[in-house]
């Protein structure tokens, strides 16, 4: 049962070494995570993550031919030039995706990854598997949850899943001791659910979701705001190649 919860609402606010972490999940809700849970259910090999451009590149020319990943991601939103996807979950069908490996580099997302790739134990989590997510750490006894931001902001997409997972372990232990991110993040929620609104308009006036409508991805947006439509889990692969990555697998039904 969870007896702790934090919320680092960007990855620079993490106050502890991330060593001593427990379990850490990392939200970047527009859209890493909800690309990487895509690609999970629809049968990628693995998802690994990488901060950096010329990283990934490097990565990708030197795996066996038969074995290279697909190479993904964005700046600003946009996809990479000379990569195979970018950052839309539109892009990981079952037919582009199934027995590949996926190699994703994006903005945000990834490098909040890295903020915490020595967690004990680390997931990545999207509205798209919120249950699977929330049933799947309940046995632990702290629970670290990172939001992503936005460009070193803090963007409500984030904060309203950071809230959703919240409230759904306080069902479960109703005296769990929550640090104020956590608070704050469990009354977004909760306000943002007594709305007459969807999720998804919720995330259309976050800033995720305002500077993904600049760039012309607002479809995007609903296919991210998709409650429990992945019964699986991302979770960090107990083998890791290198330091410059993580290597993730998703741990549950796929649809292929
Ligand atoms: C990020 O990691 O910064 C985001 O996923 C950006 C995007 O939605 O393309």
């Amino acid at each position: 049962m969870v007896k702790k919860m934090s919320v680092a609402l960007l990855p620079r606010l993490i106050e502890a070494s991330t060593t001593s972490i427990e379990c850490a999940i990392v939200i970047d809700v527009l859209r890493a995570t909800s690309v990487m849970t895509t690609a999970g259910k629809n049968g990628a090999k693995t998802i690994r993550t990488c901060g950096e451009i010329e990283i990934a590149r490097q990565l990708a020319d030197q795996a066996n031919t038969n074995d290279r990943p697909l190479l993904c991601g964005e700046r600003s939103c946009v996809p990479i030039d000379g990569f195979d996807l970018g950052n839309s979950p539109a892009e990981y069908p079952p037919e582009r995706v199934a027995g590949h490996h996926v190699l994703l580099t994006t903005t945000n997302g990834t490098k909040a990854i890295a903020a915490v790739a020595d967690a004990e134990r680390l997931l990545i989590a999207s509205f798209l598997n919120l249950a699977a997510t929330v049933d799947s750490v309940t046995e632990h006894d702290e629970l670290l949850i990172v939001c992503a931001g936005t460009d070193g902001k803090i963007s409500a997409e984030d904060v309203l899943l950071a809230g959703a997972i919240v409230d759904r372990l306080m069902h479960h232990n109703p005296s769990c001791q929550l640090d104020d991110s956590a608070r704050l993040a469990l009354s977004t929620w909760r306000q943002a659910s007594q709305n007459e609104g969807t999720v998804g308009d919720a995330l259309r006036l976050s800033l995720g979701g305002s500077n993904l409508i600049k760039v012309g991805y607002e479809e995007d947006i609903g296919r991210c705001a998709v409650i429990d439509s992945a019964a699986g889990v991302v979770e960090r692969d107990q083998q890791q190649p290198d330091e410059r990555t993580v290597v993730f697998r998703w741990r549950g039904e796929t649809v292929c």
